[in-house]
């Protein structure tokens, strides 16, 4: 019965409006290539709770791209709709023209996902959990120990790696999970607040291995965090996002510069304001809600103890 649908017809079945339009455009020169990540009104509820509520994203291939906002604002959430971890209905989602709704072994092949919570086993060494994950990952059986390897030596842990886990420091086992991500040679890599309970020298090094793979295999990375910092240093563009939604979008040096020329604008400049930072342009794009509702940046904390668990 199903055979008999025409490709186009049901390529075009219900909820796919937008896709069918696309496709239609007519094409006159070569196709660039699609982005890592888009989102279209990615709308995901726990009952009630409505964690992602209209979410519009393009993450451009090869870019570093940070979804900032404080706890509770559905980061997580809109990234385990991307990874194909929480259903949404097709058309929401694309990873590189791939929807996670119809092609979910294909959007998993493309990723390397470091989830918020802990993903290592504290008793297993460094190169059994990565080599866990080689397998889950369908790396073949011939090329697994040499990916394994070239994935440890890639996060700086090739001289721990037959030692248990549970004998890292936080900093290891962040390095750990990410090499765990990277074993599978992902185009694109998720990472969910990476350096949360990090030290900065801990954090800095999780970073400079990070960058190293990307200069290597431009792979694109897509992380979230609540630490302005962390995205003004390390993000090429930044989403701000609040109770579900984007509320800015951009290069922290624009949104800095758009801030400057609001208060300008409104005459604040010139009362000794302080050149703005990240954390300003969101204090002042999401408004008081931000205060009453999760207490601010300043009073988020860390929600993962990674040493902790571990030892
Ligand atoms: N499994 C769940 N069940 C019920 N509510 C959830 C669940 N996960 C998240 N939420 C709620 O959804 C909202 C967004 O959460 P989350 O995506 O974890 O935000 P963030 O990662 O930005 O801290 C919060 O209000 C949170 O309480
Ligand atoms: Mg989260």
């Amino acid at each position: 019965m199903t055979d008999d649908i025409p490709d186009a017809v049901r390529d075009a079945a219900p909820g796919d409006v937008t896709g069918t339009a696309a496709r239609d455009l007519p094409r006159d020169t070569a196709p660039a290539e699609p982005d890592a990540v888009t989102c279209r009104a990615l709308a995901y509820a726990f009952g009630d709770t409505k964690a992602v509520d209209g979410l519009d994203l393009s993450v451009h291939a090869g870019e570093v791209f940070g979804l900032l906002g404080p706890n509770g604002a559905g980061k997580t959430t809109a990234i385990r709709c991307i990874t194909t971890l929480l259903p949404v209905p097709a058309g929401m989602v694309g990873v590189f023209g791939c929807d996670p709704a119809r092609e979910r072994m294909a959007v998993r092949r493309l990723l390397g996902y470091v989830p918020q919570q802990l993903s290592a086993d504290a008793a297993l060494t460094g190169r059994e959990n990565v080599s866990l994950f080689a397998r889950v990952f369908d790396v073949s059986r011939r090329e697994r120990a040499a990916r394994v390897a070239q994935a440890l030596a890639a996060v700086g842990l090739a001289d721990a790696a037959g030692r248990l886990a549970k004998t890292y420091s936080g900093g290891m086992i962040r390095r750990l999970e990410l090499a765990q991500a990277l074993v599978s040679a992902p185009r694109l890599l998720i990472l969910d607040e990476p350096t949360i309970g990090l030290d900065p020298i801990a954090r800095t090094t999780v970073w400079q291995h990070i960058n190293a793979v990307r200069a290597a295999t431009g792979m694109t990375v897509l992380v979230t965090t609540h630490s302005m910092d962390e995205a003004d240093q390390y993000c090429d563009r930044v989403a701000l996002m609040h109770r579900g939604r984007i509320h800015a979008l951009g290069t922290p040096d624009e949104l800095r510069a758009e801030l400057r020329e609001r208060r300008r604008a409104s005459g604040e400049a010139g009362r000794g304001e302080a050149e703005p930072t990240l954390e300003d342009v969101f204090r002042d794009v999401a408004g008081r809600g931000l205060d009453e509702q999760s207490g601010g940046f300043r009073d988020v904390r860390s929600t993962r103890r990674t040493a902790s668990r571990v030892g």
